[in-house]
């Protein structure tokens, strides 16, 4: 029998020794809350990735018979989903496991899991087991079909939980989702990551690449969209090193009949070709807007990092999308402060900025991670330094978006309506295209409709405008 093989029956023997499980978790639950079902709360730190297996693991616990709730104080059971991206995304979610003691202390039933990138990690899953004696169970992100055994061992036997087993198996297809929109929908096409950026911790949390088959992606969207999703993001950390052909899948997601736009993150620059842009640009469901992260503007820093690209490969890939549309819009992640980066280096990055023009960027200061390559690498330049850095380039990009945005004046642009507008109840707000906020007066009947809507002013990295022809 061939690996795959030995991994798909474990699979179907955990999967129907869960079965199991769950018909036992169900008993104990309809005992233990004899007049409403028992209310879950899920909260996700991180990224798209994290927040689609929140949608699972709510899948789980739908069918076990949980309801949900958003306000953590009435719930019956806690999920912490965290990420491990960077080390302040730890400590939010280490203060906020501390003041869950008193509620687990005033709660005979309550229980409290950790799960997700950061739970992945043994050294994570240690502390929290000296330290966090009210968290019951703490699991990583390979785990989560294996809710039921978990769920029971805590409430019928008694005991913590911590299973942090990582196994790289077939991927679980079918499995039920409780979506957190009614508009906008992720859907994973592959997980892991193979690269092993010096500074990431995700191939460590995540394992190796899995891409999911064409046709059950296909499928997936397919659904979507028929239950009225007006907007697809494909996911994956990579989404250019899917096995099947990422652009042999993005021309299949835009045959699919319906009213609906194609999103998808994230991209590497070392994987993204000229198939990739022409495809974009050819296929009409496709926004015309790629999300590559360059992280940083000097060749040496993106050796150390080991992207595997220069800036001047970067550069090529822009200048073939805005030679074929001009307007083809880019963000990006920058890291500020990778160890040992000088000011000049730095400087490379800021000119980067200024040559692209992107839309929206995602600025971090680099963050170091333990079990990381970069971890031991000499860093001799202050935190406060390197906050400095990253203020002045925020600052820089607030100039670039002025000026980029200024494109959008007096032009219509398509707006997927998402709900109203942060400040007035009377605006809505959606994004463009691009990717772009915009808000506008209209009325709530329009919420997850597209509409057209003349730019008339920018401010604050949005564009406001107002509605035509609808
Ligand atoms: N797979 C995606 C990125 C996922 S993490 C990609 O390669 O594009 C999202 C972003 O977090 C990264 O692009 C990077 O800019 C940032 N990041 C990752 N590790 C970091 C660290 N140790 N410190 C600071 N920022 C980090
Ligand atoms: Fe991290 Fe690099 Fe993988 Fe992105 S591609 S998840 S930055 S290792
Ligand atoms: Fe964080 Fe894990 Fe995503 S580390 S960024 S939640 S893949």
């Amino acid at each position: 029998m061939n690996k795959i093989n030995t991994h798909k029956s474990d699979l179907i023997d955990e999967l129907k020794e869960q079965s199991i499980y769950k018909i036992k978790l169900k008993a104990l639950l309809e005992k233990i809350y004899i007049d409403s079902p028992p209310l879950a709360y899920i909260h996700s730190f991180g990224c798209q990735q994290n927040i689609s297996d929140a949608e699972k693991i709510k899948g789980f616990l739908a069918e076990i018979g949980y309801g949900f709730t958003d306000i953590q104080d009435d719930s019956d059971l806690i999920i912490y989903n965290t990420c491990a991206v960077r080390e302040n995304a730890e400590a939010r979610v280490y203060g906020n496991i501390g003041e869950l003691k008193h509620l687990k202390a005033a709660k005979e039933n309550l229980v409290i899991g950790i799960c997700g990138c950061m739970a992945q990690q043994q050294s994570v899953a240690d502390k929290i087991k000296s330290t966090y004696p009210q968290v019951d169970m703490v699991f990583g992100t390979f785990v989560f079909h294996k809710l039921p055994e978990m769920l029971y061992n805590v409430l019928a036997e008694r005991i913590r939980v911590f299973d942090l087993k990582e196994d790289n198996h077939e991927i679980l297809e079918g499995l039920s989702t409780v979506r957190e929109d009614k508009i906008k929908a992720y859907v994973p096409v592959m997980y892991g990551c193979n690269n092993f950026c010096t500074y990431c911790i995700v191939p460590y949390v995540r394992g190796r690449e899995r891409s999911r088959k064409p046709d059950e992606i296909i499928k997936e969207v397919t659904q979507l969209v028929k239950d009225g999703y007006k907007e697809i993001t494909l996911l994956g950390q990579n989404v250019n090193s899917y096995s099947y052909g990422f652009s042999g899948l993005l021309r299949s997601v835009n045959e699919i009949s319906g009213n609906f736009r194609i999103r998808f993150v994230s991209s590497h620059p070392k994987d993204a070709t000229k198939e990739l842009i022409d495809t974009i640009i050819e296929c009409e469901k496709i926004c015309k807007h790629l999300h590559l992260p360059f992280q940083a503007g000097s060749n040496r820093i993106l050796n150390q990092m080991n992207r595997k690209y220069t800036i001047e490969d970067y550069y090529d890939i822009i200048d073939y999308a805005r030679g074929k549309k001009s307007d083809f819009s880019f963000s990006s992640d920058i890291i500020v402060g990778f160890p040992g980066e000088t000011f000049e280096e730095f400087l490379q990055t800021v000119e980067v900025i200024k040559k692209v023009k992107f839309d929206n960027l995602y600025t971090f200061v680099y963050s170091k991670r333990s079990g990381t390559k970069a971890e031991n690498l000499p860093d001799n330049i202050p935190q406060a330094e390197k906050g400095k850095w990253l203020r002045e380039l925020i600052l820089i990009q607030r100039e670039v978006v002025t000026e980029n945005f200024k494109r959008f004046l007096n032009k219509t642009v398509t707006v997927l309506v998402e709900g109203e507008g942060k400040t007035d109840s009377t605006y809505l707000t959606g994004k463009n295209d691009e990717n772009i906020i915009v808000e506008f007066k209209g009325h709530h009947s329009l919420i997850g409709e597209f509409v057209n809507v003349k730019i008339t002013k920018i401010k604050n990295w949005a564009l406001f405008g107002e509605i035509i022809n609808n």
